[in-house]
């Protein structure tokens, strides 16, 4: 039996996301949305590339969340993206609202699924999911720490005129602007950047990481980056579903790690079959704990805003 995929909100991220599982004939996918006939639309599209590019899936379109029934993994995109101008955080009390449905939805027909958030303020609504939903924090997932790091990674190739396969990045903390990207973790190679560049080199990469999705919003003029969330979050699915035991930047509820509690927030994982399998704590200098402590700041008032 193959897997299934439920991917909740068809819009450019979700339909993207679609497009890499079915690529990479990860499972049966089911898009959802609440525009009548446009998941429809795009699934059958989608099937219909299935002979060219030699998938043979199931992918369905629908505005009924039966027909996500028993889903293995549910990825949850729905939601508004940013204007030009606005951060991550103005999104929260209208995206709180379509998250917080989807969830019970989700859980309804799915209890023993995997959730993975995409919908911004990205750290916020991972907390949201995890109060609402009641599930262990194994299962409740947030997509962000990949793609700041592939951000990162594309930076660091194009400054050395490297291939990006051979960049590693690390970036934690928060989903905003506060993010925490980390030279001294960060190589091509296996050698850190910090030896292979200058150091205003190296603050020019970090400040252009941390504003890389404003970047791409002002560029769009409407709507937000959508090829390379998507494609995190394909990693992601493939990450659990093939149980790769995969180490990879994600956001999840702390209870202590990092000194953090009750907090959603972005910290390497090893993600398996069973979803979050580890919460990898790694060394920080005094300096990297700060600008962690600042980023923890600025989510937990979002997440305070929420009131649950
Ligand atoms: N249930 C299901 N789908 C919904 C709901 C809901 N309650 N509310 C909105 N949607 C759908 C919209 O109809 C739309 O098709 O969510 C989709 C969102 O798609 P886009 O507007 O294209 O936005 P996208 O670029 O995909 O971004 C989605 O991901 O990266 C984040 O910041 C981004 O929060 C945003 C989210």
């Amino acid at each position: 039996m193959r897997n299934k995929i439920s991917i909740v909100g068809a819009g450019f991220v979700g339909a993207t996301a679609a497009h890499w599982c079915a690529v990479k004939e990860l499972g049966d996918v089911v898009l959802v949305d609440i525009v009548e006939g446009m998941p429809q639309g795009k699934a059958l599209d989608l099937l219909e590339a299935g002979p060219i590019q030699g998938y043979d899936l199931n992918i369905l379109g629908t505005n009924d969340y039966a027909d996500t029934a028993n889903s293995d993994i549910v990825v949850v995109t729905a939601g508004l993206p940013r204007k030009p101008g606005m951060t991550r955080e103005d999104l929260v009390g209208t995206n709180a609202k379509i998250v917080g449905g989807v969830i019970e939805n989700v859980v309804k027909h799915s209890p023993n699924a995997i959730i993975i958030l995409v919908t911004n303020p990205l750290d916020t609504m991972v907390y949201l999911a995890y109060k609402k939903s009641g599930l262990p924090r194994e299962r409740i997932i947030g997509q962000a720490g990949i793609l700041d790091s592939a951000r990162m990674r594309t930076f660091i190739a194009m400054e050395l005129n490297v291939s990006v396969e051979n960049t590693h990045a690390f970036v934690m903390g928060g989903h905003g602007d506060e993010m925490v990207p980390l030279p001294r973790y960060s190589t091509v190679a296996g050698i850190p950047i910090t030896q292979l560049m200058p150091p205003d080199r190296v603050e020019a990469i970090v400040q252009r990481t941390r504003k890389g999705g404003g970047e791409i919003v002002s560029l769009l003029k409407q709507g937000s980056a959508f090829f390379a969330p998507s494609a995190a979050t394909m990693q992601m699915v493939e990450a659990i579903l093939k149980d790769r035991q995969m180490i990879l930047p994600c956001s999840v509820y702390l209870q202590g790690e990092y000194g953090l509690d009750d907090i959603c927030f972005g910290v390497p994982v090893k993600l398996g079959r069973n979803g979050v399998e580890q919460i990898l704590e790694i060394e920080l200098t005094a300096e990297e704990q700060e600008g962690l402590s600042k980023s923890a700041e600025l989510i937990r008032s979002s997440m305070e805003a929420l009131q649950l």
